[in-house]
């Protein structure tokens, strides 16, 4: 297959890509976000074509034409890589990805770093923040996961005698990464903003993550951790502490935090939802007034762990399926052969299985076979179509029992905001169709790494801002409702 040479700018990045992988695919890695999900009408995808060329189809070109874009830009949702291409990447430019006309943006002097500690990925930007610009990126796999893939592997890896080991890794790591941006960019960082789950910021803070192996899951201390970047044995000074943000409860991070400063819900007049579809499906449901959330064990369907075919959103993965013709259509990752299935394309065969009669209320597979195949080597069994259906009925239960938390309806939830790395590729008719979401398409948003998008505008802000985030959040603990088992099993019907 003929490759390509994609150059980023202004981070300067360079890779090579298969001929006619989607720009969703190569810039999503690098935290670009894709607000109206690739539907072409919001133009905040838009790359300026600075060499080489990009094809424009019909529909791409009545966009561009719509949003008044001029000649040399594209939209990247509904481009491919056909050319050796130079693109300056918008979003870059701006801070701000969501919510522009609420948050104000205060100019500051120097520069800041945003980091998002995932359990399986870290991505950092470095922010000029007199102009709110992305200077810098870097993205890297969470060197622990050598410990296992997912936190309570890592939360073994903890009582195995191993946090320090880890400790270790994801400073030195982060310590690196913000070194590489620096090399690019020489400056002395004035702040560095640390967001992720309540497990990652304990090994990071070197705090005892432990109790969250068993229950109750106590966490005794879920505050800010601050330190001094050469006591994380940073080989570069900050301006300011370097700050891990307070998680909000023993598995509710400050990654949902940061989410809720990026969706601006804490401000909404009207109920909102945001859903972290990750490993650790985390729920928040809220308004200016109160704010309830919880985590649930949506289990690691979603990110294609424990499905027979299951792999994450890499090259190889299907990302999405569709039905025509009387025959599924796969897109793949990297516009490769089908290897396996991850999390977004999940939805789409059990909406599709199910609509089509091939799988019936319970998720049983009709013809009775032990298998169903979706392409090329790529099928789903009976245990897959099990996970599924467990990890969908722990969403949707959490959301119905944060409502009654509340003493509102699901309807009365004015709009639900998807983040989580596969929240790009997922198509929400089908998440609504599977019942994994109990509300009108049209309320649904995607709205990619709010983790990210909050560390960034926790740059500008000071202690106050969480403080009155943190006072109006209540943490929900699920299993305690008495009611949680029957909602539960519930749920897990296809309707
Ligand atoms: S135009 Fe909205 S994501 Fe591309």
């Amino acid at each position: 297959m003929k490759k390509y040479k994609i150059k980023l700018y202004p981070l300067g990045k360079e890779l090579e890509v298969n001929e006619n992988t989607p720009l969703t695919d190569v810039l999503h890695e690098y935290g670009v976000e894709f607000p109206c999900a690739g539907k072409g009408t919001c133009g905040n995808c838009k790359v300026k074509v600075l060499s080489g060329s990009i094809e424009l189809s019909d529909n791409h070109k009545q966009k561009v034409e719509k949003l008044g874009l001029e000649d040399n830009r594209r939209l990247a949702c509904l481009s491919s890589c056909t050319d050796d291409v130079t693109l300056e990447v918008d979003q870059f430019a701006h801070i701000i990805l969501a919510d522009e006309t609420e948050f104000e943006f205060t100019a500051q002097k120097g520069f800041g770093v945003a980091v998002d500690l995932g359990t399986t990925t870290v991505v950092a930007q470095l922010i000029d923040l007199s102009t709110g610009e992305v200077v810098a990126v870097e993205t890297l796999l969470n060197p622990q996961v050598r410990f296992g893939s997912d936190l309570i592997s890592r939360v073994q890896a903890s009582l195995d005698g191993n946090a320090q080991e880890m400790t270790k890794l994801i400073r030195e790591s982060i310590g690196s990464m913000i070194e590489l941006m620096l090399e690019k960019h020489p400056a002395e960082p004035d702040k560095v903003v640390i967001v992720g789950n309540t497990a990652m910021q304990l090994i990071f803070a070197d705090c005892d993550a432990t109790p969250l192996a068993a229950y109750p899951f106590h966490i005794d201390d879920l505050s800010k951790k601050t330190f001094d970047a050469n006591e994380l044995g940073w080989n570069f000074n900050t301006n300011n502490k370097v700050e891990f943000h307070s998680s909000i409860g023993s598995f509710v991070g400050s990654d949902i935090l940061a989410g809720i400063a990026a969706t601006g819900l804490h401000r909404k007049e009207k109920y909102t939802a945001l859903i972290d579809l990750g490993t650790n499906g985390e729920i928040v449901v809220g308004n200016k007034d109160q704010i309830v959330c919880a985590s649930t064990a949506a289990g690691p369907a979603f990110e294609g762990a424990n499905i027979s075919m299951g792999m994450r959103a890499t090259t190889g993965a299907i990302s999405s399926l569709s039905f025509e013709n009387g025959e599924m259509k796969a897109e793949v990752i990297g516009n490769s052969k089908p290897k396996g299935i991850c999390g977004s394309a999940l939805i789409d065969a059990i909406a599709i299985l199910h609509k089509k009669e091939l799988i019936g209320m319970f998720g049983e597979i009709a013809s009775g076979e032990e298998s169903i195949k979706l392409a090329g080597k790529v099928s789903l069994n009976q245990k897959d179509i099990n996970e599924f259906l467990l990890a969908k009925a722990a969403i949707a239960a959490g959301l119905d029992i944060l409502a009654s938390n509340l003493s509102i309806e699901l309807e009365d939830i004015n709009e639900v905001y998807i983040a989580g790395g596969f929240g790009n590729y997922i198509n929400i008719e089908n998440v609504v169709s599977t019942g994994m979401i109990e509300t009108e398409g049209e309320k649904i948003h995607k709205m990619g790494n709010t983790a990210l998008i909050g560390a960034k505008m926790l740059l500008f802000k000071d202690a106050d801002f969480t403080k009155t985030i943190l006072q109006k959040t209540k943490h929900i603990n699920l299993e305690g409702d008495p009611n949680f088992q029957d909602i539960y099993v519930n749920k897990m019907m296809l309707l």
